[in-house]
């Protein structure tokens, strides 16, 4: 028996506690919000650990159309550029607001925002706070905000399981919390749930985000796109621990280089050399690693003596594993760390429900195209959640009647998926293994959500025939000479999973 919960008034429900969720509930203010996250505000939230902060043209060398060639060059011809052109045009204001907020930004003696630099990047355009610890100081400054707005209700503790959705509008939110299951009568969603770290063996991320709001939006019959496009970071520091410490990208924007084991500097021969696009950077060091080498972040002369005091985070996890990056070469390798892909949105955060809005991580915007350009991320959570909630401020909210919708308490456990999509989703594919991922994920996609988002991604990454961005297939290794976007439904996907595990024969045919 659900418990129920009907006197929202109308309230918006956001759910997820990150900086996507905790500023489109800002942004709806004074208008009333429900915010319902997992844990505690700031706890697990993959934005709390972000080290690299946010990308805006503030330079004086600099422009919004210098960061949208950029951003499109990342993309690799997959971006949305209308999209990618009013995120860029709103970061410097992006970056205001936080102020305004009280994110206490790094500066210079004399009050100017410090900008660093980041691969792909052809300007210093970066705005870090607290040096490598710029999604703590931004989650500070917001739950502080969010936790002092009279008109948000935050429910910590509380877990969505399923969107109850009647004819493609949303009417409500079953989720789970200490007591059992609750429902929240609502006519407004938003998912702010962030990425899939925890689909992966190897990742940056909390390994708690498994793609939760994409399995909610699936099943919810909500159109997902650019699924494929899986972002692995070049430098994880390669140790026991799990997830992996990030070594920020920022470390190499001050001259960090990239070394094996005989010192050589393998990437030298390649156009931008330790700043080429991530994908680039990462793939390299993927095959270096693949034929035997060992692979280092060399900081040891730059930034060298300055490290701990511009890196405090990344310092404190290499002493954990021993090493002294002033002295000592960090071995690294790519993990997991962003996904491109997500749940289909407009220009206003829309998904293709009635009633649900996504944004952050979880949305598919068209921003980052088929590669994110590095910090990219949090301005676009920034900037669109002001979108979203002004969308959802303006709108009448779907039918709010009570909803049928039953936890089916589908098992969540990510460890069978994980291994799955750690060996077929990788820096590198091909179509047997994308398809024996496939098979292996289709009977349990029906009951297990990660299964399903992991299914999911595994079909549009067999799709798509050609290497591109982030996706890099070993058995068309090329670009195809025309960019498409990938978008569809949960059950559009098993039509297609379940042909490809009965016929092998149909793989001509997609
Ligand atoms: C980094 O600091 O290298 C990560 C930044 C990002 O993922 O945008």
């Amino acid at each position: 028996m659900n418990m129920e919960i009907r006197n929202l008034d109308g309230r918006p429900v956001i759910v997820g506690g990150g900086i996507a969720g905790l500023m489109t509930a800002l942004h709806l203010a004074p208008e009333p919000a429900v915010l319902l996250s997992r844990m505690p505000l700031g706890a697990d939230a993959s934005s709390t650990w972000a080290q690299g902060g946010l990308a805006a043209s503030l330079g004086l060398d600099d422009e919004p159309l210098l960061h949208l060639a950029d951003t499109l060059a990342a993309g690799d011809g997959l971006c949305d550029a209308d999209v990618a052109r009013r995120v860029v045009q709103a970061a410097p204001a992006a970056i205001e607001e936080l102020a305004r907020l009280g994110v206490r930004f790094d500066r210079t003696p004399a009050g100017a925002l410090l900008l660093g630099l980041e691969a792909a990047h052809g300007r210093r355009r970066i705005v870090h706070a607290g040096g490598d610890g710029s999604g703590r100081e931004i989650m500070r400054a917001l739950v502080a905000a969010v936790r002092s707005t009279p008109s948000i209700t935050v429910i910590e503790g509380v877990e969505a399981r399923r969107l109850a959705v009647d004819d493609n509008t949303v009417v409500g939110v079953l989720a789970r919390c200490s007591v059992g299951p609750v429902f929240f009568v609502t006519g407004r969603v938003v998912l702010a749930t962030g990425g899939i770290g925890g689909l992966f063996l190897d990742t940056t991320n909390p390994l708690g985000n498994c793609g939760q709001g994409l399995g909610l939006a699936a099943r919810a019959g909500a159109v997902l796109a650019d699924l494929e496009f899986i972002q692995f970071h070049p430098t994880a520091l390669d140790g026991a621990d799990r997830p992996m410490p990030l070594i920020s990208e920022a470390v190499r924007g001050e001259g960090a280089t990239i070394v094996d084991e005989t010192g050589q500097r393998f990437l030298q021969g390649v156009q931008g050399a330790e700043l080429a696009p991530r994908d680039v950077v990462a793939r390299a060091i993927w095959k270096h690693l693949s034929n035997g080498h060992c692979v280092f972040l060399d900081t040891r002369e730059k930034p060298g003596p300055t490290f701990a005091r511009q890196f405090p985070t990344i310092a404190s996890a290499c002493r954990g594993a021993g090493i002294d990056p002033g002295h000592d070469l960090i071995p690294i390798r790519p993990a997991q760390h962003y996904h491109m892909g997500g749940v289909a949105v407009d220009g206003a955060g829309r998904t293709s429900v009635s009633g649900l809005w996504a944004c952050g991580e979880v949305a598919s915007t068209g921003l980052h195209g088929a590669n994110r350009l590095a910090s990219n991320s949090l301005t676009e959570a920034i900037v669109c959640a002001l979108w979203v909630a002004e969308s959802a401020a303006g709108s009448p909210g779907g039918r709010q009647k009570p909803a049928i919708a039953s936890d089916q308490d589908s098992p969540d456990d990510p460890m069978p998926v994980r291994a799955l999509l750690s060996g077929a989703l990788g820096l590198a594919r091909d179509g047997e293994g994308l398809k024996a991922a496939i098979r292996a994920l289709l009977p349990l996609a029906a009951t297990s959500d990660p299964a399903a988002v992991g299914l999911m991604i595994a079909i549009a990454a067999f799709l798509r025939q050609e290497s591109r961005g982030a996706h890099y297939r070993t058995d068309f290794p090329h670009r195809a000479a025309v960019a498409r976007r990938f978008e569809f439904t949960l059950k559009a996907a098993l039509a297609t999973a379940q042909e490809l595990a009965g016929s092998p024969a149909l793989e001509e045919a997609i």
